[in-house]
């Protein structure tokens, strides 16, 4: 097994059997991961950097320790303390870690695009770890992998996607890829952060949370993206959560053995009530155990295509 394409930037471009690829790696990749070794020889040799121009815990660790555990040497760059803050240009930070002898290089932006534009000026395979408003490609295969892990299939599933539709390339990311292996999704948040025409993506959009999440086997609540965000989309904190956190209350709507998850970081008491995300119907932990997994195999996949 291996993936047809260098790099790794979008779930849009990616088709089914892709996608149902590295879910089948990752699955193997969890069995190492839980038989404690946590060591295997599959990257030795190769070199992983992940260049980072925005925050991260999650993601950045994740792929940093999916590296490690996989014998790969792992560095990691954050734009705040390289010569990105001296003015050097995206192409040439790239270009620079290219010529060290990196095979996969991992991209965090607050433009979106801009991995794409990385891809094209480096040998190295390139993964979207985040681009701006645009996609979050190995969020949304982490996301698949624990609906599938906890549920069963994905095809079938009504899947209601919670909040800052807007600025959340998670949100995009999923509907790409939920829709491409066969489950619905089902849309809500305030109307000034719903995307115009994003229902030509094929999912339903609900103007309250209650008709989205009604009926549904899965519930995704979205971080409220307020760095991302200029003032006056909504009233106050308070009226987003009144009108779109997800309780114990708003989940009762759901089927009854319905899945919560989040991608993180969670605004307690915002997005979520520690009630809920606290709770055994919560994924949220395995949700970053299984990021591990599915970024191993994402690695081991585009280091093999080299060979
Ligand atoms: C997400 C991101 O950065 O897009 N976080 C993550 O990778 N788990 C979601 C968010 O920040 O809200």
């Amino acid at each position: 097994m291996s993936l047809k394409k260098k790099d790794l930037l979008g779930i849009k471009d990616m088709d089914a059997e892709e996608i149902g690829e590295i879910l089948e790696t990752a699955k193997s990749m969890k069995k190492l991961l839980l038989a404690g070794t946590k060591r295997t020889p599959h990257l030795q040799g190769k070199t992983v950097v992940t260049l980072f121009y925005e925050n991260s815990t999650r993601t950045r660790l994740s792929f940093e320790l999916a590296s490690k555990y996989m014998g790969a040497n792992a560095a990691n760059i954050t734009a705040s303390g390289s010569s990105v803050a001296k003015g050097e240009t995206l192409i040439d930070t790239g270009r620079t870690i290219d010529v060290m002898g990196t095979d996969v290089l991992v991209i965090r932006h607050p433009l979106s695009g801009a991995p794409h534009l990385l891809a094209q000026h480096v040998r190295a395979s390139v993964v979207n770890a985040g681009d701006g408003m645009d996609e979050h490609p190995t969020q949304a295969l982490l996301d698949l992998f624990t609906m599938r892990e906890k549920k069963g299939r994905i095809e079938g599933l009504r899947v209601a996607i919670v909040g800052d539709v807007l600025h959340s390339r998670v949100a995009r990311s999923n509907i790409w890829a939920l829709q491409k292996l066969g489950a619905s999704v089902c849309l809500a948040g305030p109307t000034t952060m719903m995307p115009r025409e994003i229902e030509r993506t094929g999912a339903a959009v609900f103007e309250t949370a209650h008709e989205a999440v009604a009926g549904a086997d899965v519930v995704m609540a979205l971080r409220l993206q307020l760095e991302r965000q200029k003032s006056g989309l909504f009233p106050s904190i308070r009226e987003y959560s009144r009108f779109f956190g997800v309780d114990t209350g708003r989940l009762r709507l759901a089927k009854p053995d319905v899945l919560l998850m989040h991608p993180g970081p969670v605004n307690r008491g915002v997005e979520l009530t520690s009630a809920v995300a606290d709770a055994d119907f919560s994924a949220i932990d395995e949700q970053v155990t299984n990021g591990v997994a599915v970024r191993m195999a994402i690695l081991y996949l585009l280091a093999r295509r080299e060979n």
